[in-house]
């Protein structure tokens, strides 16, 4: 990924300089959309219960707004509190379609301490569209809004 310090440091400021955490979060699903052509869909997802919300996103209309911490690829990532890649969703009996493009998917757990607050969760058209670069990326994004929404 090339920019990938300078995505870190302006989504850090903007994400920091937002006035409450509803539009922090919003703030930082739009920013990666627009700054990383592979994202296709960017999503942020919430903790309540034993289920994720379906928070701010860009992409198409997803049908999962709320997955029981045990199914989908964003279930797993939650419960194994740890990022997970999967380079061909098809390939992987976990993963809850959300549109027939998608290729590949990361979901990035957004932490406070060992407590799972959400997630990040990003689809791209383009199989194994993600690495190393991108896992740092959004695990340092899901750090920031961890402090935004622990607060
Ligand atoms: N694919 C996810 C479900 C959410 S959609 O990608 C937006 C999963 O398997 O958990």
């Amino acid at each position: 990924m090339e920019n990938f310090t300078e995505h870190i440091a302006s989504i850090d400021a903007a994400v920091a300089a937002e006035p409450d955490v509803q539009s922090a979060l919003d703030r930082a699903v739009s920013m990666l959309k627009a700054r990383v052509p592979d994202y296709t869909w960017v999503g942020i997802y919430l903790l309540q219960g034993d289920e994720l919300v379906l928070g701010p996103y860009r992409g198409k209309t997803s049908p999962h707004t709320a997955i029981p911490l045990g199914r989908g690829i964003c279930g797993a990532a939650a419960t194994e509190k740890a990022t997970i890649i999967v380079d061909d969703v098809n390939a992987d009996p976990r993963y809850l379609a959300c549109s027939l493009e998608t290729k590949s998917e990361i979901v990035v757990p957004i932490m406070d301490g060992d407590r799972v607050l959400g997630e990040i969760d990003i689809d791209s058209d383009r199989p194994a569209a993600f690495g190393n670069a991108d896992r740092q990326l959004l695990e340092a994004v899901a750090a920031r809004l961890a402090r935004r929404l622990s607060a």
